[in-house]
């Protein structure tokens, strides 16, 4: 099969995309907007990039109808966002916070969760999660304006928090602690339950 992007539709385009780049990992975005509301919801366009600083990137697609997500209102309105590791146990909320509750209905209240403050910025953290990168933002680049158009939202990650009971005795993270989980395609989601070690060429 070939596909010509430019003769496809944008839907048909994501839908290739999204199904052969697996596993994708989950942003889940706190924001509050500018009356204080706090607003959270999953982006598995995500990652991070570079340590010196610290770079986390997501994307908050244009809607079908070509308007702006809240969390991407929130981001230019405050600057600022906390991204929660998306993790096993909490599946569940994770996808119920992808919910398009009109402007200023929580999604934290939906999903059956606990807020906790931040440190460094004024969004909160999922208190159910195990990690939190507080964010601040550097930059939007909306690239494209139709339908599913991505806009990156380029954050530095000013402070972190790692719940101790995820460390390994090391002091570094235990993947089998941690117990991310993954997005693929459509409805389908990984666990990172079946993991292998290779080492690298010296
Ligand atoms: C696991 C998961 C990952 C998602 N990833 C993205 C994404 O990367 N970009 C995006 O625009 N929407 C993504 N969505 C859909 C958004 O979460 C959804 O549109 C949400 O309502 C946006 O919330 P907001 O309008 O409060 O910002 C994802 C949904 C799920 C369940």
């Amino acid at each position: 099969m070939f596909i010509d992007v430019a003769g496809s539709s944008p839907i048909e385009v994501y839908q290739f995309l999204v199904g052969i780049v697996t596993p994708r990992p989950i942003g889940w975005v706190t924001t509050i907007d500018a009356e204080g509301q706090v607003n959270l919801a999953p982006f598995s366009f995500y990652n991070v990039f570079g340590a010196n600083p610290p770079v986390a990137v997501f994307s908050p697609t244009l809607r079908r109808d070509g308007t702006r997500k809240d969390t991407l209102l929130n981001v230019e309105a405050t600057g600022e966002f906390v991204l929660n590791a998306a993790v096993e146990s909490l599946t569940q909320a994770v996808v119920l916070s992808s919910a398009e509750l009109p402007r200023g209905e929580s999604e934290v209240e939906l999903a059956g969760l606990t807020l906790l403050p931040s440190v460094m910025v004024r969004p909160p953290r999922i208190a159910e999660s195990p990690a939190h990168f507080e964010c601040r933002l550097r930059q939007v680049v909306p690239i494209g304006d139709g339908p599913t158009a991505a806009n990156l939202v380029i954050g530095e990650i000013i402070a972190i928090h790692v719940d101790d009971s995820i460390l390994d005795d090391l002091g570094r993270v235990d993947p089998h602690k941690l117990k991310s989980i993954g997005r693929l395609g459509g409805d389908w989601y990984c666990r990172t339950s079946d993991l292998f070690t290779v080492k690298r060429p010296v």
